[in-house]
């Protein structure tokens, strides 16, 4: 059978010329008629009808629109023996209807599903649309860009292990046994003699005694200590300078520190140093940013201070040189290290941390918590 024309579907769903009966031989007959009339409905192909057209045969059948209802309620102008019967036939009906007309409409409607989806059908020989597929993380951008001006300046850029041996993470950087950057607390120990490297300093031990003098290298990369709360994650990264050459002074540090800001702000910034103590270098110091949301008045951001924290820096201390076998009579050097995710959040004006692991998940859990 095929449909139906608009029209042919409506007859098969007009209701019943006679409303309701009053003997059992007559409620035979409607209900017969109706059993039929639902019959030819759900025979005709389901691919031919609407979800609409479903919704009307449901509605016609076994809601709103259905004469049931009525004949039940003519049930009283029945002989009284005769009730009973009557009744469990047009129940009986009732359940048939329910049964094959919600399968019928179920039908229609994946169907009706599958018939858009083919409508849709993608072509996959045409060439993609242009897909936003998000973009690097600003922490990653930072490490990149920051790179590119110690570039230009002349270092070379190298790598190193994130799992290091505990002599270039420490000795090799006169951090001696006792010290407290050694602490549980503080350092992942993976196995006897190897950590996560603290910091990207352990990079400065292997080019020195790999490379040799002179030196003029740089780094980026994660680094690990065993600290999480609002201002401290675990794994965060650093990016590390040393030069190492005949005469090298604090006057060629602080130059490359003015250089290196100017190229990543895009203007001069200024720069203070603030006297300090690290194991591997002598003189040392902090190094603050003026605060580039606020340009030093006080914000959010700097604490009110008007100065940043970055990193430290100083002269390489001649133990270091001494246990990475340079001659420090003859050499001397500097080096900065830094935390990328600070300048990254000045650079990009971000003031809280924690935005910048708020799409991940454990992380970001571990730190709404505290
Ligand atoms: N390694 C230090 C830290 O993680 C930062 C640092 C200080 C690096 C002074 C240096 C330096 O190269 O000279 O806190």
């Amino acid at each position: 059978m095929t449909l139906p024309s608009e029209h042919s579907l409506s007859d098969l769903l007009e209701l019943p010329h006679t409303a309701a009966a009053s003997s059992l031989s007559e409620l035979q007959k409607l209900i017969d008629d109706e059993r039929a009339r639902c019959g030819s409905v759900i025979s005709i192909p389901v691919a031919q009808l609407s979800e609409a057209q479903a919704d009307d045969v449901r509605v016609r059948f076994t809601g709103r629109k259905s004469p049931l209802q009525d004949w039940l309620r003519s049930l009283r102008n029945f002989p009284a023996e005769e009730r009973k019967e009557a009744g469990a036939k047009i129940n009986q009906l009732k359940a048939f209807l329910e049964v094959e007309v919600e399968k019928f409409v179920l039908e229609c409607r994946a169907a009706a599903e599958k018939a858009k989806l083919e409508r849709e059908k993608v072509d996959l020989s045409l060439p993609l649309p242009e897909l936003a597929m998000g973009s690097r993380h600003p922490v990653s951008v930072a490490a990149q860009q920051l790179l590119e001006p110690l570039r230009r300046l002349g270092f070379t850029v190298i790598d190193g292990p994130e799992l290091e041996r505990e002599f270039y993470n420490f000795e090799a950087l006169n951090i001696p046994a006792e010290h407290p950057a050694r602490e549980m607390q503080d350092t992942f120990f993976v196995a006897s003699q190897w950590v996560l490297r603290t910091h990207t300093s352990s990079v400065q031990a292997h080019a020195m005694l790999e490379r040799g003098v002179p030196l003029r290298v740089a780094c980026a990369g994660f680094t690990y200590r065993n600290e999480l709360d609002l201002t401290h994650v675990p794994t965060f990264r650093q990016i590390e300078c040393l030069v190492v050459d005949k005469g090298i002074t604090l006057a060629h540090m602080r130059s490359t520190l003015d250089a290196f800001f100017a190229e990543v702000f895009g203007r001069p910034v200024k720069l203070r140093l603030r006297s300090s103590y690290f194991p591997f270098t002598e003189p040392s110091a902090e190094i603050d940013v003026q605060c580039q949301q606020c340009f030093g008045e006080g914000c959010r951001s700097c604490k009110h201070t008007g100065w940043l924290e970055m990193g430290g820096c100083g002269l390489v201390n001649v133990r270091v040189l001494e246990s990475c076998g340079i001659d420090s009579k003859v050499y001397s050097g500097f080096a900065f290290g830094m935390g990328v995710d600070r300048i990254a959040m000045s650079k990009f004006g971000i003031a809280d941390l924690r935005s910048l692991y708020e799409g991940d998940v454990l992380m970001s859990r571990h730190l709404a918590l505290r």
